[in-house]
């Protein structure tokens, strides 16, 4: 068990399930609504916490009434949120997503008014607490800050960084971190049609993973390139958060100590467990 900081988002995601997706100026009902935390960071650390990792995340929580519906679902999944930043204007950033059952394809609209966590908040933590630092690629400026200071002060400590979209300067950030985690749409922005040809172009030293839908997932260990198939669910669901879920299965797996390849293959079977569920509970094969 490893005791494991998060940075980056939580939102309050609305959910609404839809039978099919709606076409343009369509009015559809849901056949379901649901309000919830979501946010790349904290997802991650929900599948952790199942996998019995110490879970702590450091982020913006605006106090408002709506930042209930977040610290609800980090105190029930044991997520410990106490070097957060509270700031008490603006507004938790708030996902409208539709998720079409047919498909379990789903399409976000994200509205934010909450500033990115600082470096000077950062620089505060207790960072010798932890065992992995995972970071969500997003204020790349303050995020370059903070893993300078983190490989100047403590270098042993393990980190990861998720490359999810294109960003201003995230590249600056690839030859500081120990994981890199791509999503394909980063890589397809980069002009890239496959993962091989991408992760094989990279000059970062670290270990590099790419997950790539249904074609699978891809991670990059020095010359290795190892491949793992996707594991589908009887029926796909719910793809919300799958690539989140990945994030998890890797950092797990390396943090126990597990060979690159295996990580993978650990990864993209919790992957596919959770396309084939709604949410992110009961995620750990033990349960
Ligand atoms: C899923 C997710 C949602 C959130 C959105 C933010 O990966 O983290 O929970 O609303 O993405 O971009």
């Amino acid at each position: 068990m490893a005791t494991i900081l998060a940075i980056g988002i939580a939102t309050i995601d609305i959910i609404n399930h839809v039978s099919q997706f709606p076409a343009e100026d369509d009015e559809v009902r849901a056949v379901s609504q649901q309000i919830t935390r979501g946010g790349n960071a904290t997802n991650t650390l929900t599948v952790l916490s199942q996998l019995g990792h110490r879970c702590h995340w450091s982020g913006v929580l605006i106090d408002e009434p709506d930042s209930l519906v977040v610290r609800q679902d980090l105190e029930w999944h044991k997520i410990d949120y106490s070097s957060c930043l509270h700031l008490n204007t603006g507004k938790m950033p708030t996902s409208y997503i539709t998720l079409n059952e047919a498909s379990g394809s789903r399409t976000i609209v994200h509205h934010r008014d909450c500033p990115e966590l600082p470096f000077a908040h950062f620089k505060h933590l207790d960072i010798a607490a932890f065992d992995w630092i995972h970071f969500e690629g997003r204020n790349t400026e303050e995020l370059e800050k903070m893993l300078h200071w983190l490989r100047q002060h403590h270098p042993e400590v393990p980190c990861s960084l998720e490359v999810e979209k294109p960003r201003p300067g995230i590249e600056a950030l690839f030859h500081l971190v120990d994981v890199l985690m791509f999503s394909r749409p980063y890589v397809k922005a980069q002009g890239f049609e496959n993962a091989r040809d991408f992760l094989q172009a990279q000059t970062a030293p670290g270990l590099m993973s790419c997950s790539w839908g249904e074609k699978g997932a891809w991670l990059r260990s020095g010359d290795d390139l190892a491949h793992s198939p996707v594991f589908p669910p009887e029926k796909v669901v719910d793809t919300l958060g799958a690539g989140d879920t990945f994030n998890a299965g890797l950092i797990s797996a390396l943090v126990n100590g597990e060979p690159p390849a295996l990580a993978l293959t650990l990864a993209s079977q919790l992957a596919g467990r959770k396309c084939g569920q709604f949410g992110f509970d009961n995620l750990s094969s033990e349960q």
